[in-house]
């Protein structure tokens, strides 16, 4: 191979990586004013594509997004509590609040999970809420505070741990609550915040896949998928492949240049042997 065609394949390969970097162009974090350092599966707002909370940067009020939320409004980002965890303000939550509405216990709270990432909230206490004057299931909630304010549907709920599964006609939904509260004192309605922390977690297969550089990706509602691009690392080990495999062949080269040489010296020394002194 001429020097001219080395020289061409390196020139291409070496840009074959280049736009590889270029290509998957998701940061690995990103500064984020008055949060610091952010990263996956949090998101600049302006690259949906390079995570699942998209963040809007600004200094003076900072916003989380969701990716598959489109009913609720965004979030306000109060403060970062660590890595996985923000401390949030739910502008939603607060109009049910103010006024009271019944429909807070069908309003899900905790966030929809999914094979890539799940969310807890907290604090929070477990609304159970459950067909009106029913008695199997006054029954069944003894020793359980209650709300019966609300027309279509009585409310249970307790402090101690939130163990229970829901019986027959009733729902569950962990809804967030003051640090401090008391149910035993509070009014129903003063026990809920709209400021509490959202926290999430990455599935181990998630996690794998973005550490390879793939996307995490969901396939009909429940099945994980990675989806791989090209990964710089692939085409710089390719590269190397390339690169041995050339220095080899030369290698090849100047050893066959070698036993030619070799086979010359046998050559000369059997012509001109009666002239070389013996050892
Ligand atoms: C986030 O995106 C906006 C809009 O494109 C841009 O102005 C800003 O610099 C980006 N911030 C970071 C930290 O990348
Ligand atoms: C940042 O937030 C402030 C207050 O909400 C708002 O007035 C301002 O327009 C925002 N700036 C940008 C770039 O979105
Ligand atoms: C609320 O969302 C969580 C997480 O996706 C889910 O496990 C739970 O079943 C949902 N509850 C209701 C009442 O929809
Ligand atoms: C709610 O609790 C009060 C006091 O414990 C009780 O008298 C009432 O029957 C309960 N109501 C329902 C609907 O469970
Ligand atoms: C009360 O609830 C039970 C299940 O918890 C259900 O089987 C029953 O039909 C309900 N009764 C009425 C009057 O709705
Ligand atoms: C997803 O659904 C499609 C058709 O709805 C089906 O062909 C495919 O096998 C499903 N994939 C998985 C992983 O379940």
């Amino acid at each position: 191979m001429s020097n001219a065609c080395m020289f061409l394949l390196f020139f291409s390969l070496f840009h074959l990586i280049i736009l590889n970097f270029v290509d998957s162009k998701c940061p690995e974090n990103f500064q984020c004013a008055s949060l610091g350092v952010l990263e996956f599966p949090l998101s600049n707002y302006s690259q949906p594509e390079c995570g699942f909370l998209w963040v809007d940067c600004n200094a003076s009020s900072p916003k989380l997004y969701l990716a598959n939320e489109e009913l609720s409004s965004p979030y306000d980002i109060l403060s970062k509590i660590s890595t996985n965890v923000f401390s949030i303000r739910n502008p939603t939550l607060l109009g049910y609040l103010r006024y009271k509405f019944c429909d807070l216990p069908y309003i899900n709270f905790s966030l929809p999970n999914s094979p890539s990432i799940s969310f807890t909230i907290f604090p929070y206490i477990t609304l159970f809420s459950c067909i009106k004057s029913n008695d199997t299931q006054k029954r069944y909630f003894q020793g359980f505070r209650n709300y019966s304010g609300c027309e279509s549907f009585d409310i249970y709920y307790t402090t101690t741990g939130n163990l229970l599964l829901p019986p027959e006609g009733c729902s569950a939904v962990p809804v967030p609550v003051y640090s401090q509260y008391d149910p035993n004192t509070m009014d129903f309605w003063d026990l809920f915040t709209d400021q509490y922390h959202l926290e999430w977690h990455l599935s181990d297969d998630c996690n794998e896949c973005h550490k390879r550089g793939g996307q995490c990706a969901t396939e009909n509602m429940s099945t994980f998928r990675c989806q791989q691009g090209v990964p710089a690392a692939a085409t710089l080990v390719l590269f190397f492949v390339i690169l041995i495999t050339l220095n080899k062949r030369n290698y090849a080269l100047n050893l066959k240049g070698k036993t030619q040489n070799d086979k010359d010296i046998e050559e000369f020394l059997k012509n001109h042997g009666d002239r070389i002194p013996r050892r």
